[in-house]
């Protein structure tokens, strides 16, 4: 048996490292992905629950039900209807299918999925004399089928909403960073929690609430509420409980003075202060309304993580940028404890090299698409 726990382009190595640390050390790397071997000592639905629930930077965790070869509709349609659908729908509950496909001859992964969904319905329209209605912002199954070249597989999609989703973003500012893209940045700057942290540009707060998840030992899922695991017929809700309870008992406090943020926007800043507050961590992070040039925490900190604006996705004019990011060097020059860290995620390669630091590193990652990169200073 083996799972596949989905994640964005490029990701899949740190994804390996963070499975491991979670305590699953047999994986092997795939595409957008890395598949996890359950050994006969581990329950594959235990599994289930610690990926889920555990992961920062995972999207999405597919128990496969079914691997097969396929050639056109047809097979795909009789292999589909190959799995016992009754095991997994009750009367009344819907249903969605997340389709990625490369095929020859298949045309295309909306058609697929229509393909798959046909087969269960008839299936089941067949067997219990209803069919499921389909859903696709909230259903009851969702499902993904992948299909490469002539391998398909359809699995059950455990984690229904996107990992992504934790549940404390109560609204964002103009180009929030993803959950799970911030904790990848937090990842590569190898942050462990001990360390004094600021955003300097911290929008509305997804780095210091991700930093301040890891410092506290909180899961990621903590604060959600839904699971697609919830609807396996495998799930059973104590052992679920037991699984969280115990990941949950090593939760702690946040040390004082350790999470600094400015922010230039008013309403970007109350934002933020609001997603804080929806973390738990309103207290313990520090948030003011500021040009980060104005600004000097109280505390020095000994690691910078930002994304500052890079003009794509927000329009401001270039030049502006240039200063803006000029400022940012400065900043971590005169601000940051020596010796310290520095990282900036920056979408523009010219805005980059008006931080005036010669990187150490750069790690390029694709970020909604758009090709980054998170640039990593040593300040001493
Ligand atoms: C790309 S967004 C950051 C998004 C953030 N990581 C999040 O998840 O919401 C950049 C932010 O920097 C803020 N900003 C721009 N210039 C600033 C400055 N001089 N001082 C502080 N914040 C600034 C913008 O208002 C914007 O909210």
């Amino acid at each position: 048996m083996s799972l596949f726990v989905s994640c964005g382009p490029g990701i899949e190595t740190l994804l390996s490292d963070e499975l491991a640390e979670i305590g699953f050390h047999e994986t092997s790397i795939g595409f957008c992905g890395v598949h996890v071997r359950i050994t006969p000592a581990e329950v594959t639905m235990d599994a289930v629950y610690a990926i889920n629930y555990r992961s920062r930077l995972a999207s999405r965790v597919l128990l496969p039900l079914h691997q097969f070869r396929c050639y056109d509709e047809k097979a795909l349609y009789r292999s589909a209807d190959k799995v016992d659908w009754t095991r997994f729908f009750r009367k009344g509950q819907t249903l969605a299918i997340d389709a990625n496909v490369s095929h020859p001859r298949l045309r295309n992964s909306l058609f697929c999925a229509q393909v798959v969904k046909d087969a269960i319905c008839d299936q089941l329209r067949n067997t219990m004399g209803s069919r499921p209605s389909v859903d696709l912002k909230s259903p009851d199954v969702q499902l993904n089928l992948f299909i490469h070249d002539d391998e398909a597989v359809i699995s059950f999609d455990t984690s229904g909403d996107a990992l992504h989703k934790r549940g404390y973003r109560q609204d964002a500012g103009e180009a929030p960073l993803q959950e799970s893209m911030a904790a990848v940045l937090l990842k590569l700057a190898k942050y462990k929690g001990d360390e004094i942290l600021i955003d300097p540009c911290c929008g509305s707060g997804t780095i210091l609430i991700e930093a301040a998840l890891i410092a506290s030992n909180t899961a990621p899922g903590y604060l959600r509420k839904r699971w697609g695991f919830f609807n396996h017929p495998d799930f059973v809700n104590e052992q679920w409980l037991i699984v969280k309870n115990e990941i949950d008992s090593l939760r702690k406090d946040l040390l004082p003075k350790h999470f600094y943020g400015s922010e230039i926007d008013s309403e970007v800043a109350r934002l933020c202060r609001a997603n804080l507050r929806a973390a738990g961590f309103l207290d313990s992070v520090e948030v003011v309304r500021l040009d980060f040039a104005d600004y000097t925490p109280s505390v020095q900190p000994h690691v910078l993580v930002t994304n500052p604006p890079h003009g794509r996705r927000l329009k401001d004019d270039l030049s502006a940028l240039c200063a803006l990011y000029r400022r940012l060097g400065d900043f971590m020059k005169q601000k940051l404890a020596k010796p310290g860290r520095g990282y900036v995620f920056v979408a523009n390669p010219d805005l980059a090299k008006e931080v005036g630091l010669a990187p150490k590193r750069r790690h390029v990652l694709s970020n909604g698409g758009v090709e980054s990169r998170l640039l990593e200073f040593d300040l001493y």
